[in-house]
């Protein structure tokens, strides 16, 4: 049975820099309170109009792609992890297609917000194992400046999101001991409303204490996206950060734990960890939890904040271009977030 390898590894995180001090000018906020609480000392900002999350998905698969040794044209199979779509639909898998000139090849979008990358990686790696593709280009890419309330009614959140992509080349491979070794994905629906977007969707909750059957469609039409909507600043993303926080603590080693035992190693053998960027506190109590060593872990929020679906390949495209990772090396990828989903891989680079 082939196995899958990462063959390309590329990022792309936009030009402008956004610090803590410059969020002030929108919001009551610090750079104290935020470095305290999340470690986020800045992050980028995608160029307003130029740049969305597909145009930067191509410049980091552009990369992955060249460092892979192949073509776009080489491509098998997309699949596509984000929050923050260009459009509603269709979904950026079918952007990035024809952004990048490809064949008329699958493209399949993954909304499973900051555990996307992982589940990405998770389906193209089932692709590859079954023999079904070859070369998967994985893709997580965030436009989140676009959307977040930069009042200080939503500064809990939007101090803490960043804009970036990160795409891998996942490959077909019939080397023992090498690339996936597994991946491991769960999900807890009853919290799903503690960390999203409600609107724009169908759910209609908003209008809760109005009488449906007095509506004609053309008015729930109307609902959709409507004027009390944005008023009540429902198009923003919600988070009850705390409920998060506890959850995640748990979960992420939790999962971790769970690659290692499947592939009976322990915590001591793992060369580089890479978590879902989503607040370095979080990581730190993960770190002393599994009882890791500071050059075990590999931390980016500091300069790009919790970039969602982007976070898990740009960290790890970081540490990779710094040199933390080498051939054979065991590295762990894991990540938690809204649904709530969480996931974690274990590879042999
Ligand atoms: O990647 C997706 C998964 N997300 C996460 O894993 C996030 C997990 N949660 C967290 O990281 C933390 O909950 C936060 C960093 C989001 C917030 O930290 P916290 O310690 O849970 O703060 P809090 O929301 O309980 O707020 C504490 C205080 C409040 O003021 P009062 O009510 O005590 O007066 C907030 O209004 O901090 C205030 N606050 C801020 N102050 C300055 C909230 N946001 C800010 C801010 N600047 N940006």
């Amino acid at each position: 049975m082939p196995r899958s390898k990462i063959a390309g590894i590329g990022m792309y995180v936009p030009e402008k820099v956004v610090t803590n001090n410059e969020l002030k000018q929108y919001m009551d906020t610090d750079d104290q309170w935020i470095q305290e609480r999340t470690g986020i000392q800045e992050r980028h900002y995608a160029h307003r109009t130029e740049e969305t999350t597909t145009t930067m998905a191509v410049e980091a698969a552009t990369i992955a792609i060249h460092r892979a040794g192949i073509s776009a044209g080489d491509i098998d199979f997309i699949v596509f992890a984000t929050l923050s779509p260009d459009y509603y639909f269709p979904g950026c898998g079918v952007l990035l297609q024809r952004a990048m000139k490809m064949k008329e090849i699958g493209a399949l979008d993954v909304r499973n917000q900051c555990s996307g990358f992982l589940y990405a990686l998770s389906v193209a790696d089932q692709f590859i194992k079954t023999g079904m593709y070859k070369n998967i280009l994985v893709v997580g890419s965030e436009k989140h400046s676009f959307g977040l309330d930069f009042t200080t009614r939503g500064r809990n959140i939007s101090v803490i999101f960043g804009d970036g992509a990160g795409a891998v080349v996942l490959q077909a491979t019939e080397k023992e001991n090498c690339g996936i070794l597994s991946t491991h994905l769960h999900s807890d629906g009853e919290s799903a409303e503690i960390l999203a977007m409600y609107n724009p969707g169908t759910h209609a909750n908003h209008w809760a204490d109005k009488n449906y059957a007095a509506f004609d469609e053309a008015e729930i039409g109307q609902m959709f996206m409507s004027h009390a909507m944005i008023d009540q600043a429902q198009n923003f993303p919600f988070m009850d950060g705390q409920s998060v926080f506890k959850k995640a603590v748990v979960k992420f080693p939790e999962v971790i734990m769970e690659a290692l035992i499947k592939n009976g190693y322990n915590p001591s053998d793992i060369n580089l960890l890479i978590p879902h960027q989503a607040n370095l506190r979080i990581s730190q109590f993960v770190q002393q939890k599994l009882k890791l060593r500071d050059d075990q872990v590999y931390n980016n929020i500091q300069h790009y904040g919790n970039t969602t679906a982007a976070s898990v390949p740009i960290a790890l495209c970081e540490a990779w271009q710094k040199g933390m990772i080498k051939e054979g090396d065991l590295v762990c990828l894991a990540a938690f977030g809204s649904g709530f989903t969480w996931a974690s891989a274990l590879l042999k680079w």
